[in-house]
């Protein structure tokens, strides 16, 4: 029997539990328009749920945004730009379990696997395709293609939804997307396909931060909600605290 804790507190972060069950998600946006605090802001609440029910497969080529939850009891592999070998090793792994999902679905005649999900979380798509565009291509195009059924999710993020970063074969697969302050129209188009994301106001200025989802045919503007920076921190003192505690057989 799988067993399943939760933090007490319940939130009101409503869109990013919705974001969170979306198949993928691309996040573009200039630098400074908020792509760290939503990445921040899924993690966080994905830590509502034990690593029975969500893992993280992190990888990190700025070295900087996603190191605070290497150390998780959820976090399978973290993976920064020091050893560049290790992100390739992330995706492979991604792809690993996901194949390893699809026999024990086959087994057991199920459409859909029954248990955790597995968030890939890529902070910036650009600086991983510039060092290692050939070996990240087809893993991305695969996971992005059969990942779903497997509960295996990819969050990108890029400062510039280039064809040259994010291949037009890959990028069609992320049905969900999220245009947040673009630095031109065309970015705006390229993530959205509509213009509109370079006049959104500027997150470091307002200290609020808006952003388009897209999400099946809609496109809706919403406003993205920051935790404080002690939640986040008060989630993770608790599971890394777990850790020992935890025993799972997967
Ligand atoms: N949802 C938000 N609510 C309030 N303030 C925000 C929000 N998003 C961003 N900000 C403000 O904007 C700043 C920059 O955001 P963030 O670091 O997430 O940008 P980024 O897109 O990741 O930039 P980079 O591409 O340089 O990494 C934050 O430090 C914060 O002050
Ligand atoms: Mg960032």
């Amino acid at each position: 029997m799988k067993r399943v804790w939760k933090t007490p507190e319940t939130d009101n972060y409503i869109l990013f539990e919705d974001m969170l069950k979306q198949s993928h998600l691309l996040i573009a946006g200039a630098t400074g328009s908020g792509k760290s605090v939503l990445e921040n802001g899924l993690i966080t609440t994905a830590l509502k749920d034990s690593p029975a029910a969500v893992q993280f497969i992190l990888i990190d080529p700025k070295m900087t945004e996603l190191q605070e939850y290497a150390a998780l009891p959820h976090t399978l592999i973290y993976a920064d730009s020091e050893r560049p070998e290790k992100m390739i090793e992330g995706l492979n792994q991604s792809i690993e379990i996901m194949m390893q999902r699809f026999s024990y679905m086959k087994r057991h005649q199920l459409k859909d696997f029954d248990g955790g999900h597995i968030y890939v979380i890529i902070d910036e798509l650009a600086d991983l395709m510039t060092t290692h565009k050939k070996a990240v291509t087809p893993l991305l195009q695969r996971i992005s293609q059969l990942g779903r059924a497997a509960h295996v999710h990819l969050i990108a993020c890029t400062q510039s939804p280039l064809a040259t970063v994010i291949p037009t074969p890959i990028k069609v697969n992320f049905d969900s997307r999220v245009g947040l302050r673009t630095a031109t129209a065309q970015d705006s188009r390229n993530i959205l396909d509509i213009k509109g994301c370079e006049l959104l106001p500027n997150p470091r200025e307002t200290h609020t931060a808006q952003g388009y989802y897209r999400q099946g045919g809609t496109i809706k503007l919403w406003n993205i909600p920051m935790y404080p920076p002690e939640e986040t921190a008060r989630r993770v003192a608790y599971w890394k605290q777990q850790k020992p505690r935890i025993i799972w057989n997967g």
